[in-house]
């Protein structure tokens, strides 16, 4: 029977991070909304075109672009024991569309973790956030800095900011967040799949936590 996994939480708040370091550990494709449509944009497809004016203003992309993003990413071969979804579902439409989706693949969500940071953090986090280009690996410039700054420690490619990292627009994703994806913890919660983790903690803290919560 396939695993996945969904991690909720805020902009900001490590689901990236972690999602990374937990995906290996677990032996499960880190499947990120996000990073799929950044992708996308680079690549310059119909999809990046039609889903950067949403990003670039901090907006969720159409339920219908995203939800036919991710049904293709699930349907591939690696997907077939399962994934760890990072930034999907983000509404109540994406979260009952993927019900029915892995329904079809014989299986279920079976943990949401959801990680939890003030609104303060969320914004600090951001605002030194430095991206690498080639496979979205994530550092911090005071809290997890690259050893050579500009240059990603795992891939060497070169490390950017991402353009919705700007102070409006991450203002604008918070606000988002707490609309249209916060209703996602009651959903969940309901379901009884959802463990709340403290993110405000150190990365090595947060991962040993998520680990327990997936029984190792
Ligand atoms: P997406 O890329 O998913 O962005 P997000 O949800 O806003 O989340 P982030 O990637 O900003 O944060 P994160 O939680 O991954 O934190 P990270 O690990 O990087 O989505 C971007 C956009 O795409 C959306 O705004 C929307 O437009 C669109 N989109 C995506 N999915 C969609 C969907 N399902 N539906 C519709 N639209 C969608 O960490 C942040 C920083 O903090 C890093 O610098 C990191 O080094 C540092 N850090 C992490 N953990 C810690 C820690 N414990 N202590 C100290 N520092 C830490
Ligand atoms: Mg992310």
């Amino acid at each position: 029977m396939p695993v996945y996994i969904v991690l909720l939480g805020p902009p900001g708040v490590g689901k990236g991070t972690q999602a990374k370091i937990i995906a290996e550990r677990k032996s499960l494709p880190h499947v990120s909304s996000g990073d799929l449509f950044r992708e996308n944009i680079k690549n310059e497809t119909a999809l990046g075109k039609s889903a950067q004016a949403f990003i670039n203003k901090g907006e969720l992309v159409p339920d219908d672009v995203t939800i036919g993003m991710i049904r293709d990413r699930l349907s591939r071969p690696d997907c077939a024991g399962g994934a760890l979804l990072d930034g999907f579902p983000r509404t109540t439409v994406q979260a009952e569309a993927l019900e029915r989706l892995l329904a079809e693949f014989g299986g279920k969500v079976n943990y949401v973790p959801f990680i939890t940071a003030a609104d303060s953090t969320l914004v600090e986090r951001l605002s030194g956030r430095w991206t690498c280009k080639a496979q979205g690996h994530v550092f911090h410039e005071k809290h997890n800095p690259p050893q050579k700054a500009g240059v990603c420690d795992l891939d060497g490619s070169e490390l950017y900011q991402r353009d919705d990292d700007k102070a409006e627009t991450v203002v604008r994703r918070i606000q988002v967040y707490f609309t249209q994806t916060a209703p996602l913890i009651a959903f969940y919660r309901e379901r009884g799949l959802l463990t709340e983790i403290d993110g405000a903690r150190p990365i090595d803290v947060v991962t040993a936590d998520l680990l327990t919560v997936l029984g190792k």
